[in-house]
């Protein structure tokens, strides 16, 4: 999709508050700071819409961004982030759960973990959750830029194995510097997005 116009339509914590425009919504979780603003920023070529930081655990609210009028990009607030603490840990866990378990416009979540290093304990967690409720899964796995070409394929072996991914799980290695991935990133979401 060649994307022009980007909105920031809400920032949502609760049912309520989600945009009623009924677009199709795609989802994107991951760890604070893995890249999920960065991705985001990537698809909709700006450098600095969703906000990115190298502050971890600042975005606090599910972000609706109207892409097009034609689809909702939703960025998710991190999850592992240290010093938060266990009722802010609660409170993220039922938002985002009542999110994913019941909003009907939800076509797919995109899942992203640090291609360096393999997926941790929560990264693994968070697939079971989708997993649980049926929804369709991309992995992204980002920050590939910083892993040598030679070494590429085993990152991409690495969370497939762990995260224990299934045959309908797409995974794909990306590249918020050099876009790396992009437009696999892209056909997977313009597909779900028409389902
Ligand atoms: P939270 O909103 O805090 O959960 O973080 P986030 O997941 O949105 O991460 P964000 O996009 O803000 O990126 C975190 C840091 O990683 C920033 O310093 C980015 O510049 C950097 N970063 C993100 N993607 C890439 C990438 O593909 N390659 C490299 N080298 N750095 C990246
Ligand atoms: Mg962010």
């Amino acid at each position: 999709m060649q994307v022009h116009n980007v909105d920031l339509t809400i920032s949502a914590v609760s049912p309520s508050q989600y945009p009623s425009q009924g677009y199709p919504e795609i989802a994107f979780v991951g760890r604070s700071n893995v890249g999920k603003s960065s991705l985001i920023n990537g698809l909709i070529n700006r450098k600095s819409y969703a906000r990115t930081s190298s502050q971890p655990g600042k975005t606090q609210t599910l972000n609706f961004y109207d892409i097009e009028s034609q689809l909702f990009f939703v960025d998710v607030p991190g999850y592992g982030y240290a010093k938060v603490s266990q009722k802010e840990r609660d409170k993220w866990g039922r938002m985002i759960e009542t999110y994913l378990s019941s909003r009907e416009q939800l076509r797919g979540v995109v899942s992203l973990v640090d291609a360096r290093h393999a997926p941790t304990k929560l990264d693994v967690q968070m697939i079971e959750l989708l997993h649980f409720y049926h929804l369709p899964v991309l992995v992204v796995g980002t920050k590939i830029d910083k892993v040598k070409k030679s070494k590429r394929n085993q990152s991409f072996s690495v969370i497939k194995k762990t995260l224990q991914l299934q045959a309908d799980d797409e995974l794909v290695l990306f590249s918020a510097l050099d876009k790396t991935g992009k437009d696999q990133v892209w056909n997977w979401i313009e597909k779900k997005s028409k389902s």
